[in-house]
């Protein structure tokens, strides 16, 4: 068994450990290390809990047992879960940590091998209702962000009459039930935690059932935050300042994140904050049907008009992770780029299903970084460049977020490809993309239209440009 002075001594190690995971996390090209701090911080800190002077010898094989369940499933899961599907997955642990936030505070409340008198007994008692509250809204919202993610419930807003009303009256209900878990014993107390229980799961369904579809990446973000700040509760109820300090890492991260992303989507971030919005933002329902000609055209002459090129920028969007087009794209890029093209790419900060999913792809396929830019880095040379190619984006180049104030996604910072000599939509057909509304810039003059499986196409492209 460690000592305790060892423990806290690893506890500091791993808190470092995880800042600098942090840090490397940042940035495509320290990534790599960031995960391995990550790694060896969370190591440290599991071997520094089970075998420090909390847990008592006879336990040991009931921790070693879960661990070996709970990483059993951890493993098969993160092996068999598709790229496209990790916001899911993330929405699924997610609710894990709310889970296990209510399971230590109710587990907390029942033990009585530790007795609190006075001011230390209602600080305690404080901390279980917090803990469990945010544990409780982390669960059963990530359980509907996950269903609404894999489409297994409606992606469309439930706006409820009175629901800000409904929202308030239940606040006010959990301050009066905490007041009473607080002040009473006995059956009183346990009501009051129970009731405060329901309605937080309660509060936890509503919030994420009136989100619409095309505000869901934000919601994923900000249930990240809560998960954090639920640890960071289950950490004040253990007394752990590990957890604590890896909570707010957590809470403050995916804050900033969801500000991040709300300033990408033009939301106001009290708003996602306080739950309860979407009600302008509803996808249509099943999409819009097309409204207007397009310009076929065929992998020959795009791969006629690349060569004859001298910049070209490259956008990619959803369809190119369904396609797992990025290896045939770099293959491109490098042909271009050998006949002296300027290839670059442009990174809309919620394209694809999750931040980053368009990094991590090209990083996969080994192009360059100093090729790929973000969309505030890029968007004012798009008028100077000869072809802009999407490959399976749409709702991040819609004209229609600009120029539409009816728009679902209007008000939405958008990669303007239209703006190019050229713009050139690789995707199957004429449907619309995640949040649902049709894209003016199929109608463009300027915009041809090549339909096919991205990877498909791309691979026809290539072989023409060789
Ligand atoms: P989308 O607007 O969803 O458009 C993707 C397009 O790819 C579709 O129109 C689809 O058209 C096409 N496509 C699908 N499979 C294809 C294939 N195999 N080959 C070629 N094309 C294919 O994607 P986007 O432009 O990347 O925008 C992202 C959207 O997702 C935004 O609305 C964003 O808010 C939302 N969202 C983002 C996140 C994050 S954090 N990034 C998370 C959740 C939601 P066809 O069916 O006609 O091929």
């Amino acid at each position: 068994m460690l000592s305790f002075s060892l423990v806290t001594a690893a506890y500091i190690g791993s808190t470092i450990l995880f800042i600098l995971s942090l840090g490397g996390l940042s940035n495509p090209e320290t990534a790599r290390r960031g995960n391995w701090f990550g790694v060896a911080g969370m190591t440290i800190a599991v071997v520094a809990t089970v075998f420090g002077p909390r847990v008592q010898t006879f336990g040991l094989p009931f921790i070693i047992v879960a661990m070996a369940a709970g990483g059993a499933i951890g493993l098969y899961a993160a092996k068999k879960v598709q790229m496209t599907q990790m916001p899911e997955l993330v929405a699924l642990m997610h609710s894990l940590v709310g889970l296990a936030a209510c399971a230590v505070g109710f587990a907390s409340y029942i033990d009585n091998s530790m007795t609190f008198e006075g001011t230390e007994k209602s600080i305690h008692e404080f901390e279980i209702y917090l803990g469990i509250l945010i544990g409780a809204v982390t669960f059963s919202g990530s359980v509907i962000a996950f269903g609404k993610l894999s489409g297994k419930i409606d992606g469309k807003p439930l706006l409820l009459p009175a629901r800000h009303w409904i929202n308030l009256s239940g606040l006010l209900v959990v301050i009066c039930a905490g007041y009473l878990f607080l002040h009473y014993e006995g059956w009183i107390a346990v009501l009051a935690l129970l009731v405060m229980t329901a309605l937080a799961l309660a509060f936890g369904v509503h919030m994420v059932m009136a989100i619409g579809g095309a505000d869901m990446p934000v919601v994923v973000s900000m249930l990240n935050s809560y998960s954090g700040w639920a640890a960071a509760a289950t950490g004040f109820m253990l007394s752990n300042d590990l957890l604590i300090v890896t909570g707010a890492l957590v809470g403050s991260s995916g804050a900033i994140l969801s500000y991040i992303m709300c300033r990408a989507m033009n939301r106001g971030f009290i708003s996602v904050i306080a739950g309860g919005f979407g009600g302008g933002t509803a996808p249509a329902a099943g999409g819009e049907a097309p409204q207007g000609e397009v310009i076929a055209i065929s992998a020959q002459e795009t791969a006629e008009l690349l060569k004859e090129a001298r910049n070209v920028v490259i956008i990619p969007g959803y369809g190119m992770a369904v396609a797992q087009a990025q290896h045939t794209v770099y293959d491109i890029t490098q042909k271009l780029r050998a006949k002296g093209v300027n290839v670059r790419f442009a990174i809309h900060p919620v394209a694809g299903r999750m931040p980053g999913h368009m990094n991590v792809l090209l990083a996969e396929a080994k192009v360059p970084y100093d090729i790929v830019l973000e969309m505030d880095e890029i968007n004012d040379d798009l008028p100077t460049t000869d072809i802009v190619m999407v490959i399976g984006a749409n709702d991040i180049v819609n004209p229609g977020a600009q120029d539409d104030p009816s728009s679902p996604i209007a008000g939405m910072p958008v990669l303007e490809a239209w703006k190019a000599k050229i713009s050139i939509v690789m995707k199957r057909s004429m449907a619309s993309g995640y949040a649902g509304v049709d894209n003016p810039l199929f109608y463009k003059e300027n915009n041809r239209m090549l339909f096919g499986d991205a990877k498909k196409m791309l691979e026809d492209v290539l072989k023409d440009i060789e």
